[in-house]
C-alpha cells in the first residue's frame, strides 16, 4: 500500500489556532478524496509493518485543519481486531449532550500535531452524544463512550483552534485527578 499523500502541520503553525468553518454540500471531489486518504493515513499509521517502512506515528484521529484546510470535518479509524478498523467521518458535528462523569486516558492523549512528550490531565466527558452528516449530507446521530468519547472530543477541539495541551493545567497538570476516571 501506499501512503497518502499527507502533510499534517505541527503545532507551532497558527492555523491550527484557528475555528473551521461548517461544509455545504454536496462534497466535491478533492474533499472526498482528502477524507479517505486521511482515513487510510490513519489506518496504516496503526500497523507495524507501515510504521517502520515510512516512519510513521501513530494516530487514530485526524481533522481537516491539521492538514491546513479550515472546514469542520474529521475522520477516526479505530483498529479492532486482526488489522479491521472502524472508519468514523463527521461533518458539521455538534454535540448535542455530554454525561457529567469525567475522565482522562491515563497515559496521556496524543496528537499527530503535538510532537513532543506532555504529561497533565485532559478532562473529557465519559459519554457524548454527536449529530453530524456523512459524506453524502445526510445527518445522523452518535452516541460514543470511553476511549471513542475522548477521541471525538480532541477531534471536536481541532474544529476550534483548540489543542489538547490547552487543556491541561499548567499550574497543576494533575489537577482534578481524583475527580475523574482514569481510562
Ligand atoms: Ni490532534
Amino acid at each position: 500500500m501506499e501512503l497518502p499523500n499527507i502533510k499534517i502541520l505541527d503545532e507551532s503553525n497558527k492555523i491550527l489556532r484557528k475555528k473551521s468553518k461548517d461544509v455545504t454540500f454536496p462534497l466535491d471531489d478533492e474533499t472526498k478524496k482528502l477524507i479517505d486518504d486521511s482515513l487510510t493515513y490513519l489506518e496504516m499509521s496503526q500497523i507495524d509493518e507501515y510504521i517502520e517502512k515510512y516512519d510513521l506515528r501513530a494516530g487514530m484521529g485526524l481533522s481537516f485543519v491539521q492538514i491546513g484546510i479550515l472546514k469542520r470535518i474529521f475522520v477516526i479509524s479505530e483498529e479492532l481486531e486482526n488489522s479491521e478498523f472502524k472508519r468514523y467521518v463527521l461533518i458539521n458535528p455538534k454535540v448535542i449532550s455530554r454525561s457529567e462523569e469525567l475522565i482522562y486516558v491515563g497515559e496521556g492523549e496524543g496528537c499527530l500535531s503535538v510532537n513532543r512528550p506532555v504529561t497533565g490531565i485532559v478532562p473529557r466527558n465519559a459519554r457524548i452524544t454527536v449529530e453530524a452528516y456523512d459524506i453524502d449530507g445526510n445527518k445522523f446521530t452518535i452516541r460514543v463512550r470511553e476511549d471513542i468519547a475522548v477521541a471525538f472530543q480532541h477531534e471536536l477541539d481541532h474544529l476550534d483552534g483548540i489543542l489538547f495541551v490547552d487543556r491541561i493545567d499548567k499550574k497543576n497538570p494533575f489537577k482534578n485527578k481524583d475527580f475523574m476516571r482514569e481510562i
